[in-house]
């Protein structure tokens, strides 16, 4: 195991747990990146000025340069720093804080779920996808376009993708475009519309950024309602809890999003440790939240935990806007799913292939 692999591994809790022990930021010879594996050393490294989310000299990855999906890319406020990732945040962030739960709790319900494996991955992948194209103004016709398009465009934010893959990234950007500046002719929600009255940059950056609130929901959402499922799976008691208090601790015991990167602008010193302008910081937010730093008794799965602190959304200036739309959204979900008397024992699953997502996929057993 390594500090990449261990997002899929099966239990890669004690690995961290030995790289926090040995120190809390650490350099890596063979993947030739630091690790920052501490509460303490996360905080530093999230909170730095000079640790950006792109490397200067790469602002969009070679890979997709040039196409549609790298100008999406080039535009989101996540791939971005300084006036670029403010001036976009300022408008979203406060608006997506104020969204009503039952609204979304309504537009999860109102999805068919099959009780089966395909029914349970449909539920957290393209379920939440489409509860944010809704609450965004699209029918849900054009929702479930919004979702398959996303699930295309996400290609183009993974080294793991192939040419193929890329190219269906890039054409997927130019639809969702198309989608958006339809939407926008005649913005049909409060949401959009509220938005829009905040937001002082030009409407190539709103566009990118409205394609970059599906692409985020996409693969964290699915790993929060994968990883709650799992947790209930090795421990049917925790049916009776509620599923709001399940899910806090499972985003900290088990978080779908498990690392973070950084990258150096200028040389500088982060918790004592001198990094040097050009290098890389892994950044590991699962292994902060395990820290005994950071939360008490930390390798327990408490659902009633007092204080719990936790890294899984981030932390400093890019820190998730979406966190309670991402928390009523996996909540309603979990429920529906629940619901469904789906037995959780007879479903098979896997990790999805990934650098830093922890996302389960379902199937049935003996398919
Ligand atoms: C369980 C679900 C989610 C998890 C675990 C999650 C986690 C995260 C994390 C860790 C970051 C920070 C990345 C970094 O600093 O490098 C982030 C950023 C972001 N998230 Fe989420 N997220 C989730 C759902 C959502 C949803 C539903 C939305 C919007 C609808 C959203 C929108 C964003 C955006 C726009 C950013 C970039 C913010 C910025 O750079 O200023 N996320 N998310």
């Amino acid at each position: 195991m390594d500090p990449i692999s261990a997002a899929t591994h099966v239990d890669p809790y004690p690995y961290y747990a030995q790289l926090r022990a040995d120190s809390g930021l650490t350099f890596h010879p063979e993947l030739k990146l630091w690790v920052a594996s501490s509460a303490q050393a996360v905080c530093a490294v999230l909170a730095h000025a000079d640790c950006r989310v792109r490397p200067a000299q790469e602002p969009v990855p070679k890979a997709i340069a040039g196409g549609m999906a790298g100008e999406v890319f080039g535009q989101l406020m996540r791939m971005n720093d300084g006036a670029r990732q403010r001036c976009p945040r300022s408008a979203i962030e406060p608006e997506l804080a104020v969204l009503d739960p039952d609204v979304v709790n309504a537009l999860v319900a109102a999805r068919l779920i099959t009780a089966d494996a395909h029914g349970v991955n449909q539920a957290m992948f393209a379920g939440p996808v489409c509860v944010v194209a809704a609450l965004l103004g699209f029918t849900p016709a054009q929702a479930r376009v919004i979702n398959e398009l996303t699930a295309d465009f996400v290609a183009c934010l993974t080294p793991l993708s192939n040419d193929l893959q890329l190219a269906a990234a890039a054409a997927a950007a130019e639809q969702l475009r198309g989608e958006f500046i339809e939407l926008l002719a005649e913005p049909a929600s409060d949401l959009l519309s509220a938005i829009r009255q905040r937001f002082a940059g030009d409407e190539e950056t709103l566009i990118a950024n409205l394609i970059g609130l599906c692409s985020q929901t996409f693969e964290a959402c699915a790993g929060l309602i994968g990883n709650t499922l799992l947790a209930l799976r090795r421990q049917p008691a925790l049916r009776g809890e509620s599923v709001e208090a399940l899910l806090s601790e499972v985003q900290r015991f088990d978080p779908p999003v498990q690392n973070t990167r950084r990258f150096v602008a200028a040389s500088c010193e982060i918790a004592g440790v001198r990094v040097e302008a050009g290098d890389v910081i892994l950044v590991l937010l699962a292994s902060a939240n395990r820290d005994p730093a950071l939360n008490e008794r930390p390798e327990q799965f408490l659902v009633n935990r007092e204080n719990r602190r936790s890294f899984s959304f981030g932390s400093g200036r890019h820190q998730c806007p979406g966190q309670a739309l991402a928390m009523s959204i996996a909540g309603a979900t979990v429920r529906e799913i629940l619901g469904h008397e789906i037995d959780l024992n007879r479903l098979n699953w896997h990790y999805r292939p990934s650098l830093n997502g922890r996302i389960p996929v379902f199937s049935d057993m003996g398919a």
